[in-house]
């Protein structure tokens, strides 16, 4: 996808390098940790839809569910379709970079007004996780479905299989396997969507959905899926969803995290910010060159919206009022 970024800047990273406890300081400074009270371009306003990343489509299409009558929850979903079916997207669906063993993945969550979840985790061969994760929400008394009962559950729910394998993911596979010898999880592209959307009735619902990193290890889950990780959605407070390294946003609940802090008088902007530092602070106190990306987005019940990253380069996708744009973040580490 077009302006897409690199989330690892520096070329790879390896297993060791995940678990992030080692890394230590050197090409990286920390911003001025001043605290935004807002983010530059927030104000209220409702509806609104918004998406990590260059994601304008999908912010199109999640206004225009709600344009049309449709909820939150429904312009969420049709969000997170949008990459989910884009063979150009290596990090999302249908042309995500597969795992170790050249098996694609998925991952994905959703949320609505009510508080209620649904989520699917190690799905294959399914070009709509978020889908299947609504289904297992609205039509089943669980959460969360995993790999094959997942895929079984998709199937008698009428989705089809398919190959979620493209051209250029089978050559980037082919080239992984050649040049690192399995050795290493690769240049991690972790652009999961994360979409959160208010409709006309101010109920406020999230989605969430990845391919998650590429080469992971057969069976590895990351962030978006698990409630309160990549996605959380509080209808009296506000949601958030993230991106990026998931082992980080797991370890640290961050999108509960920010809700939570929202829920205690934080903006947006501010419950990001400090989402974002608490994985500084536990993980990357010493700084450390390879300090990999996390990006959050959250809003309020007011419409006004948050983002920031741990390391610069991530962006988001606003729609409200007349204007759907991409904005890029602030955040706590400028790695050049
Ligand atoms: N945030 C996506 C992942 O780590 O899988």
């Amino acid at each position: 996808m077009n302006g897409r970024r690199t989330f690892l800047k520096n070329a790879l990273i390896t297993t060791a390098a995940v678990s992030v406890a080692g890394c230590t300081a050197s090409a990286v400074e920390p911003k001025d940790e001043k605290t935004s009270k807002k983010n530059p371009n927030s104000h209220p306003g409702i509806p609104l839809a918004i998406a990590t990343w260059p994601n304008l489509r999908a912010t199109d299409l999640a206004m225009q569910a709600i344009v049309f009558g449709g909820s939150a929850l429904d312009a969420v979903e049709a969000g997170a379709k949008v990459p989910e079916a884009d063979a150009g997207d290596s990090s999302v669906g249908y042309g995500g970079l597969p795992d170790k063993t050249g098996v694609v993945t998925l991952d994905a969550c959703i949320m609505d007004d009510k508080g209620n979840a649904g989520s699917v985790t190690f799905l294959q061969h399914i070009l709509h996780p978020i889908s299947v994760a609504r289904r297992v929400m609205e039509k089943t008394p669980h959460v969360m479905l995993s790999g094959e009962g997942a895929l079984q559950f998709a199937l008698e729910e009428g989705f089809k299989t398919q190959d979620l394998m493209t051209d250029s993911s089978r050559v980037a596979w082919n080239k992984y396997r050649e040049e690192m010898q399995g050795k290493a999880i690769g240049e991690a592209n972790h652009d999961t969507i994360g979409i959160l959307a208010i409709d006309r009735q101010n109920r406020i619902s999230g989605a969430c959905s990845t391919s998650g990193a590429a080469w992971k290890m057969h069976g590895r889950v990351g962030d978006s899926p698990i409630i309160g990780a990549g996605l959380y959605v509080d209808n009296e407070v506000g949601a958030a969803t993230s991106t990026g390294l998931g082992e980080l946003v797991m370890k640290t609940v961050g999108s509960f995290l920010i809700v939570e802090l929202m829920r205690n008088g934080a903006t947006p902007q501010e419950a990001c910010e400090t989402a974002v530092r608490r994985i500084r602070d536990k993980y990357f106190a010493d700084g450390g060159k390879d300090v990999p990306q996390v990006g959050f987005i959250a809003v309020n019940k007011a419409g006004e919206h948050g983002a920031y990253s741990l390391v610069n380069g991530f962006s988001y996708s606003l729609y409200q009022g007349e204007t759907n744009e991409v904005y890029e973040a602030e955040s706590l580490i400028n790695a050049g």
